[in-house]
């Protein structure tokens, strides 16, 4: 069986982390997905997702392509995650492009190509840009009444 992981914090999960998790997995038999924790993408990555680490879980363990989720706690792991999960495979963005090559003396190393026109910095621009618009109601809010 050959055991494929990847890395990432697959917040507001969108069409871009769909095709990462679909070619990871079509790699191997089975995909692990090392989730970065809410406190790891705060002090390291400086970023603040909008779902928690719990939700992001959920979700990603409800895909067909993502066999089990585990935490990325820090950058040092995985080395450590590769010989524990026997990895075959550790695959990733090449957003990342030679960052993780030392793990070539562990395992297969690939860089796939991003999907063009997404990330979750521009899904969350994309929000506060439609819903500051004049006129334009949160769809989740009851529907206004008046004339
Ligand atoms: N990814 C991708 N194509 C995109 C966005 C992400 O292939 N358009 C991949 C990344 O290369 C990574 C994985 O999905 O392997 C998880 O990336 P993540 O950092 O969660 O996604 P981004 O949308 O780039 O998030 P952000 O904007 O917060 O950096």
């Amino acid at each position: 069986m050959n055991i494929v992981i990847t890395y990432g914090t697959y917040d507001l999960l969108h069409i871009g982390h769909i095709s990462m998790l679909k070619r990871c997995r079509s790699l191997g038999d089975r995909l692990i997905v090392g989730l970065s924790t809410d406190a790891f993408n705060l002090k390291m990555k400086n970023k603040v997702c909008i779902q928690t680490y719990a939700e992001r879980k959920e979700i990603l363990e409800a895909l067909r392509w993502v066999d089990q989720v585990i935490p990325e706690e820090n950058w040092e792991q995985k080395s450590a995650d590769v010989e524990n999960y026997s990895v075959d495979v550790f695959a990733i963005g090449d957003d990342w492009k030679g960052k993780f090559d030392f793990l070539k003396s562990l395992c297969k190393v690939i860089y796939l190509p991003r999907t063009e026109g997404i990330s979750t910095t521009l899904r969350k621009n994309q929000i506060v840009q439609t819903f500051s618009l004049p006129g334009l109601r949160n769809p989740g809010t009851a529907p206004d009444e008046t004339p």
